[in-house]
């Protein structure tokens, strides 16, 4: 069977990579999460001082991007790729609500993007890998053989999202995640480059009111029917 690419796009909490990597370990093809890639290049503008409260140093980050390299290891314990900014582990710290409070505007700088994209396209080349995003069937990869674009209700998705943090043992109230991801919404829907927008030939996923399998079952059935 020949290998493909499949790209899934949507909204932030929606389950985009909960199913991404389930249908990448099922069809045996490697999942790229390239939502981390953005909150890798967060976390070092928060670490190295390019941000004086929400405002990011822009000029400074455009300097050092070159230096800013972003990796997927396997990890032997989880059996999942874990996120590396330059060689080191940083899985757990880019999926903190202080990453996520200030990962769109960095991923809605167009140099940042440029870089993203390009090394994204390079882990493309040989097909067989599933990539989850917002721009993943528009403009990584606009000949993608699978494009999904999925969806649920903002207040579902924020509880999901509280769950998920919560289970971290992290503090946060459903409002603030609601905020939060109304916000990113907003600034992911209407940037200039690379905006969240659903590909012309993308299949539509509203998983609001699917469980988990029903779901797998349906990327299975399109899954099929887009690789033979
Ligand atoms: O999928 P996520 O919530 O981990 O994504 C983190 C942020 O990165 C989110 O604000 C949108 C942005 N992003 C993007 O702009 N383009 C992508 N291909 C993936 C994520």
């Amino acid at each position: 069977m020949k290998k493909i690419i499949v790209a899934i796009d949507g909204h932030s909490s929606c389950g985009k990579s909960t199913m991404a990597k389930d249908l990448a370990k099922t069809i045996g093809y490697t999942y790229i999460d390239s939502g981390a890639m953005y909150r890798a290049v967060t976390l070092y503008c928060l670490e190295n001082g390019l941000f004086t409260g929400d405002e990011l140093d822009v000029e400074n980050l455009q300097k050092e991007i070159k230096d800013i390299r972003i990796s997927f290891v396997k990890n032997p314990e989880t059996g999942r790729s874990d996120t590396y900014l330059n060689g080191r582990n940083v899985e757990r710290e880019i999926r903190s609500m202080g990453v996520a409070d200030k990962v769109s505007p960095v991923a809605a700088v167009g140099f940042v993007r440029e870089e993203m994209v390009k090394q994204q396209q390079a882990m493309g080349l040989e097909k067989g890998i599933v990539m989850d995003g917002r721009d993943i069937g528009t403009i990584v990869f606009p000949d993608a053989e699978l494009k999904i674009f999925v969806t649920a209700a903002p207040e579902i998705r924020a509880q999901r999202r509280l769950e998920e943090l919560i289970a971290k043992g992290e503090n946060a109230s459903f409002e603030e995640v609601l905020h939060n991801l109304a916000k990113r919404d907003h600034i992911d829907s209407t940037r200039k480059d690379g905006p969240l927008k659903q590909a012309e030939d993308a299949v539509v996923l509203d998983n609001s009111d699917l469980t988990i399998n029903e779901q797998n079952k349906k990327l299975l059935e399109l899954f099929d029917t887009h690789s033979c």
